[in-house]
């Protein structure tokens, strides 16, 4: 198991098997804001939640899941996909409603980057949202990363498709995770 320290209350570390349970009830508490993640939305059982902490964990391909652990309880997830041949790493996140608000997710993801770009694995993070997801596009435009001009991309929701855009911070524009995550 790894664990990486964010802050004195905010730990990210991997995810585990016996995790399902806490996890599937979490998502399952407030399934209507996970509408923007199909593959959270679409997990309907703890045995769902289980198989798809085993294919994560079985896959090699560089991407990482972290449980967000704010005062010791399970608070959201956070994670980046494999890097592509240009050296993009895709990040993604999500919190529990009663932990929404904190600024939990602007710190623990300014950390995750921090690590991608520190290790070499990274030379660009992307973060996708939805066109009309508000709270994460504030996420990105928080960390200071810049809106990606040209044509929107789409993805298809359960009440169908939707626009996305897309923002982007390169390594060499980085900040550091204490000046990106400062309160503006
Ligand atoms: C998108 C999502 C992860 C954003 O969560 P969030 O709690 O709004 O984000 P943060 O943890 O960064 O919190 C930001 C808020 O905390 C406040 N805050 C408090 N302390 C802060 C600090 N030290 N640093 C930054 N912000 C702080 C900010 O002012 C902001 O306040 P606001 O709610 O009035 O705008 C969340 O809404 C979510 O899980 N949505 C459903 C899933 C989803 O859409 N995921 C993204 C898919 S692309």
């Amino acid at each position: 198991m790894a664990e990486i320290r964010v802050d004195n209350k905010i730990t990210l570390r991997t995810i585990a098997p016996a995790d399902a349970r806490p996890v599937f009830e979490l998502i399952d508490s407030s399934r209507e804001r996970f509408h923007w993640i199909p593959t959270l939305a679409g997990i309907e059982s703890v045995e769902e939640e289980s198989l798809w902490i085993d294919d994560s964990l079985a896959n090699d391909d560089a991407s990482n899941g972290y449980l967000i652990i704010f005062g010791g309880q399970i608070a959201g997830g956070i994670g980046h996909g494999p890097p592509e041949p240009n050296g993009d790493v895709n990040v993604g996140y999500w919190i529990a409603s009663e932990f929404e608000g904190r600024g939990i997710v602007t710190r623990s993801a300014a950390i995750l980057v921090d690590r991608l770009f520190d290790s070499g694995a990274a030379t660009r993070a992307r973060i996708r949202a939805g066109k009309d997801n508000t709270r994460s596009r504030a996420v990105a435009e928080r960390l200071g990363f810049s809106l990606v001009d040209g044509p929107l991309e789409t993805m298809e929701l359960a009440n169908g498709p939707i626009e996305m855009v897309s923002y982007s911070m390169l390594a060499t524009d980085w900040p550091g995770a204490e000046k990106a995550a400062r309160r503006r």
